[in-house]
């Protein structure tokens, strides 16, 4: 670290004030003057205004301690301000902006060629972008060249970004309802498989659904060209698809010349216990999108597929089809190509499979018998907590928000997931030391226990 800081990344919780302080109160009430209203949720209990983040730590404007069982929406994945993404941009200190698709910044080469390598085809080409959501358009849009279709299936629960390709793709309400006549017609919605409400072999209800958009086109009569979709849904709750749906919805688009786009944003770079969810649950995608942990903080994303694919795109003739200021951006380039250098190096998707084990036994073990709770389930370092009514099937509207507040008064920060808010998801990094990990379970389960 260049500069001295009170957390170590392996601190437990040391509140000195109840989060929010009185600092990030004021900071609350000034926020509130100047961004738009819609962005920052401020109320008595939350947000806390972070000062700094280092591996599983965070420091709050007040001086309080936490432990990031977020790692900011999954992006932390090695920790924040980890060494490699703090010595590369010391490295690309004097090269930080260039011109991406002009006169190529050489970081951005050896990044796509590290990425080349690392993607499951041996002639994988790259579009970089700098967000989740860039990324899912260039996905969409190369999906709609290749196939020659622009009709696309995707996920009830799903979330593949805000911007509007990737809204047209989102079904939540939430987001989507002031907007609904601006987006893309062409996107037929079917259920992802529910791990407590479908008890159909393989998903089987949500294949059958997936047949019938295929035969009908989508709700404005477009013919389907891709199916996009998350291995393991993070935001609609942590939901992971039964055995044999995936290889299933595989064969399905294979035999149907459709194209199957695997969003890896929050699963992909080793999260979930290898480099790609997908190869664990037997996925085949043709495409594939990584962001988030990619830039280790920095504002990183690329879709890739192999050449045959990325391929339907007609070449530059002096002016890209698809591009943007901060496409191959140096400094970020160079992080992410450190990164990806050292979630090898230190085999962190061994790490994640074992750690997310050791988090679910735990969870398991300490949550046996507790009432309204109706799975806890992870892949990884992605565990979700799922909330029920006493019905055991009704998502508790709006607990697991209500136990992410509560454990904020303990020293944790987590988020809520699912529709209904219903599920406490748990995206940790793989800094999180063992005693971090101890000290989580023993709270999250006292905090569940006494939150209704
Ligand atoms: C699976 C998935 N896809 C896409 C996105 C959108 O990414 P971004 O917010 O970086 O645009 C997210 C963000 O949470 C995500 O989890």
């Amino acid at each position: 670290m260049t500069k001295a800081t009170p957390i170590s990344g392996s601190d437990l919780p040391l509140l000195r004030v109840r989060p929010p302080g009185p600092i990030s109160a004021t900071m609350g009430a000034r926020l509130h003057n100047v961004e738009s209203r819609n962005v920052t949720f401020v109320g008595p209990e939350w947000p806390v205004f972070w000062r700094e983040a280092v591996g599983s730590n965070v420091l709050d404007v007040d001086g309080n301690i936490y432990i990031d069982l977020t790692s900011a929406f999954g992006v932390a994945l090695l920790g924040h301000a980890h060494e490699s993404v703090l010595s590369s941009m010391n490295e690309a200190a004097s090269f930080i902006h260039g011109m991406g698709d002009i006169h190529p910044p050489e970081p951005k080469l050896t990044l796509l060629e590290k990425l080349a390598r690392f993607s499951p085809w041996p002639d994988a080409k790259v579009i970089l972008s700098t967000g989740g959501s860039e990324a899912v358009e260039a996905a969409l849009k190369t999906a709609a060249l290749a196939s020659g279709r622009p009709g696309v299936i995707a996920f009830q629960g799903a979330y593949h970004g805000l911007t509007a390709g990737s809204l047209s793709a989102t079904p939540r309400p939430h987001f989507r309802s002031f907007f609904e006549e601006k987006l893309y017609g062409g996107v037929s919605f079917a259920p992802f498989p529910d791990p407590l409400r479908d008890s159909s072999p393989h998903g089987q209800a949500s294949l059958e659904a997936v047949g019938l958009a295929l035969l009908e086109g989508a709700p404005n009569g477009d013919p389907i060209g891709s199916i996009i979709i998350e291995p393991v849904q993070a935001r609609g709750g942590v939901r992971i698809p039964p055995d044999g749906f995936m290889r299933k919805l595989s064969e399905i688009a294979a035999e149907s010349g459709v194209l199957l786009i695997a969003d890896e944003i929050m699963t992909g770079m080793g999260r979930c216990g290898a480099p790609f969810a997908s190869s664990l649950l037997g996925l085949e995608p043709d495409i594939v999108v990584v962001g988030k942990a990619l830039g280790g903080g920095l504002p990183i994303s690329a879709c890739l597929a192999p050449s045959h694919i990325m391929d339907a795109w007609p070449p530059s003739t002096g002016e890209a089809i698809h591009t943007s200021t901060f496409l191959g951006h140096p400094l970020s380039c160079t992080v992410a190509a450190a990164v990806l250098d050292a979630i090898q190096l230190q085999e962190i998707p061994n790490q994640a499979s074992r750690m997310g084990k050791n988090l679910l036994e735990g969870l398991r073990e300490q949550l046996v018998g507790v009432a309204g709770i109706g799975d806890i389930r992870g892949l990884g370092l992605l565990l979700g907590i799922e909330f029920v009514e006493e019905d055991g099937i009704s998502p508790a509207r709006g607990r697991g928000a209500r136990i992410a507040e509560e454990a904020l008064t303990e020293g944790l920060i987590l988020l809520p997931g699912g529709d209904n808010g219903h599920v406490l998801e748990l995206t940790p990094s793989a800094s999180l030391t063992e005693t971090q990990a101890e000290y989580a379970v023993d709270t999250i389960a006292s905090v569940i226990r006494r939150t209704p």
